[in-house]
């Protein structure tokens, strides 16, 4: 898989995946990130890329040719089954979408800022909109960071235990049941005696019990789906 990060702020972007299990898969060629700075495609060499919004109002807005020269570039070299744009006004991240984006091959990413970008930017160039949260951030360059990892991670051969994805919150609508570990008694807190007991299925009917229970108390919207 390939991702293609387009940002005004490339070095707030990058430490994500210079870590971890994402820089595990980018070491064993998993996957590869490429970030591309936008202001390389600047109207002038003072890297002008936003203006004001016509109408008035406050805040700048990243102008259209900039980033259409950039994804144009990109277009040029490979098909692409996704081109992101990460802004708080669109559909919430989930689960589902990850699983969904992690079979891709080629997927760009672009980071809005400021005041966000011109409309026709989304309307002309821009296949998917993906916010990660019903906040503002200072730009899509975190939420960019927070897609890249619920991707990666699903990418297979990427986690060592190719089942650890699959047992994650959310894989089935469900939030992750409890888990222990040495200790089995700490400050007279038990771990549960199931989960001693070596009876493999009676455990999975208790983690599924217990699932079921914290989605529950803590997010029955799942449940509704
Ligand atoms: N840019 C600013 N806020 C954002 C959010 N919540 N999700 C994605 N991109 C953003």
């Amino acid at each position: 898989m390939r991702i293609d990060i387009i940002t005004v702020s490339p070095e707030l972007i990058k430490s994500p995946f210079e870590h971890s299990i994402i820089k595990r898969a980018i070491d064993k060629n998993l996957v590869e990130v490429h970030f591309h700075d936008l202001r390389k495609y600047a109207l002038n060499k003072y890297g002008k890329i936003d203006d004001y919004q016509f109408g008035g109002g406050a805040g700048m807005v990243l102008m259209i040719e900039p980033i259409d020269k950039c994804i144009t570039a990109l277009k040029s070299e490979r098909e692409y089954d996704e081109v992101i744009y990460m802004t708080p006004d669109a559909k919430t991240l989930n689960q589902k979408t990850a699983n969904k984006l992690s079979l891709s091959k080629n997927i760009i990413i672009l980071c809005g800022h400021y005041k966000g970008v011109d409309q026709r930017v989304r309307d002309l160039l821009i296949t998917k909109e993906i916010s990660i949260g019903d906040y503002v951030l200072s730009g899509g360059e975190l939420g960019a960071a927070v897609l890249c990892d619920s991707i990666i991670r699903l990418i297979p051969g990427v986690l060592g235990d190719e089942t650890s994805a699959l047992t994650d919150s959310f894989q089935d609508n469900l939030l992750s049941p409890p888990v222990y570990t040495r200790p089995s008694n700490y400050k007279d807190l038990e771990v549960p005696e199931i989960l001693l007991s070596g009876n493999f299925p009676e455990i999975e009917k208790w983690r599924t019990k217990k699932a079921l229970e914290r989605t529950k108390k803590i997010r029955p919207d799942l449940l509704e789906d």
